[in-house]
């Protein structure tokens, strides 16, 4: 046990502190909490991790998560030692993150005009529940079975309860899943209920969802797995670890990721923050978030759409009644957030304050895309023999438009991340039925 991990409130006037053990997923004044290390990882842990790609029979190394298992070692456990690894960390037969690095796709290169060799797309799809949320759900399912947790919650646009439905049922304990009703995609329903997840349909959107998911977990002795607890954001971070180590170590300059609660964004901030500070890099890549026009928060007040004032981060003094002044806002004109792309259908982004953080940290920027983009982002990345979903399209066309607007400078290397793959069959269907669809192969009779 090396006893150096801890939990910190995310706010620097705060600061309050708790023992790795606790599941509020808050501090007692309401802020988010971070994950702390004491200990400064050493950057000789590269080669191990990169000698841990021959997995030697370990699944803890075949595991694309928990190969970075000492950047993220809350249970304070002597990561060499697998039996030990066994009975503490969580993993699908080391399924989580093996799959997913970044590729070369040369259609969607060639569509976004920019060179291929600078062009990387990592495709979370392949992940074993088909998300980038099996990432940080082993890592959240890891804290759960480390506290006793005999039920895990969330509210979902559908990922993040597949996941959660698929870690639960492997580790034989219940999971409640909140969903708005008739919102998510088939195919992420059908996996929950195929997981023996408890579904609760909630007559509302995601928001709803989360908050009444929340409420149950405090009352109900639930374990909260969104991203708005600290531990999911601990497992998120290796989608960067992989980038990265796919680019020797070599930060691009931009990550860029759709937007939805913005648990990525918070994570892939918090990776480089750590990795900045411990030496492990010298530049720090931008992080581009990406929203749909239908449902566009962070864009929105990071850009001073509303009210003029563009939000921030502030060195941990965001102009917190600028983001209540905006979701009263939203309520009163009855503005309800709408995309086809229902994963990032969200209207109040649950991590806005830790992604306000990230964009800070790494000069970040956010922008929108409309939703016959993103289907043209995905269906160009079926070209390449890839899959993914509409939100997931976000990346591409959000890399198109930023290097329209010469913000993406034409040598600039990017890594867009792909977060999941098509659940929702009739999608790609419909498109390309429709002749007018820029990749659109319509059927012959
Ligand atoms: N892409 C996909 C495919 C998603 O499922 C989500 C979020 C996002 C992007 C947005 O990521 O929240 O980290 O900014 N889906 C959640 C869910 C909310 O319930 O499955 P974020």
């Amino acid at each position: 046990m090396q006893g150096d991990a801890y939990l910190k409130c995310i706010n620097p006037q705060c600061g309050l502190e708790y023992p790795i053990e606790n599941t509020n997923v808050q501090c007692e004044k309401g802020h988010l909490l971070d994950v702390k290390y004491k200990n400064k990882p050493s950057p000789e842990l590269k080669e191990v991790f990169y000698k841990r790609r021959n997995s030697e029979g370990s699944i803890f190394n075949e595991s694309g998560v928990w190969r970075f298992r000492e950047l993220l070692n809350f249970c304070q456990i002597d990561t060499e030692n697998i039996e030990e690894c066994s009975k503490y960390l969580v993993s699908l037969d080391g399924a989580e993150g093996r799959q997913s690095k970044p590729y070369h796709m040369s259609k969607a290169a060639d569509f976004i005009g920019i060179s291929n060799d600078n062009l990387w797309l990592q495709p979370e799809g392949y992940n074993p529940s088909g998300s980038f949320k099996d990432n940080g759900m082993a890592t959240a399912v890891t804290h759960a079975k480390m506290v006793g947790a005999k039920k895990i919650v969330c509210a979902s646009t559908g990922n993040t309860s597949a996941s959660a439905g698929m870690f639960a049922a492997n580790e034989g304990i219940n999971c409640d899943v909140y969903i708005p009703a008739g919102q998510i995609a088939p195919g992420k329903l059908s996996q929950a209920y195929q997981f023996g997840a408890q579904i609760v349909e909630v007559d509302g959107n995601f928001d709803d969802a989360l908050k009444q998911s929340l409420d149950d977990a405090q009352n109900h002795d639930g374990y909260t797995v969104n991203s708005v607890n600290p531990f999911r954001i601990e497992g998120q971070k290796t989608i960067p670890f992989r980038a990265l180590e796919y680019l020797n170590w070599e930060a691009p300059d931009w990550i860029v990721y759709p937007g939805g609660a913005l648990g990525n964004t918070s994570s892939c901030g918090k990776a480089l923050m750590e990795l900045y500070e411990w030496g492990w890099i010298k530049k720090i890549p931008r992080i581009a978030v990406i929203n749909s026009e239908g449902a566009s928060t962070l864009s929105d007040l990071y850009n001073g759409k509303f009210e003029g004032e563009e939000l921030r981060w502030n060195k941990g003094n965001p102009n917190t009644e600028l983001i209540s002044r905006y979701y009263d806002h939203l309520d009163k004109e009855g503005l309800r957030p709408k995309t086809k792309a229902t994963a990032i259908q969200i209207g109040r982004p649950a991590n806005i304050l830790k992604g306000l953080r990230a964009l800070e940290f790494t000069n970040g920027v956010s922008t929108t895309v409309t939703d016959s983009e993103m289907l043209d982002g995905m269906s160009v990345v079926g070209l390449n023999g890839f899959d993914c979903e509409m939100a997931s399209g976000a990346s591409v066309v959000g890399i198109k438009k930023l290097m329209d607007e010469e913000i993406i400078k034409k040598d600039d290397i990017v890594v867009g991340i792909l977060t999941g793959r098509q659940k929702d069959a009739m999608i790609p269907v419909d498109y390309h039925r429709n002749p007018e669809n820029k990749f659109a192969k319509p059927p012959k009779n």
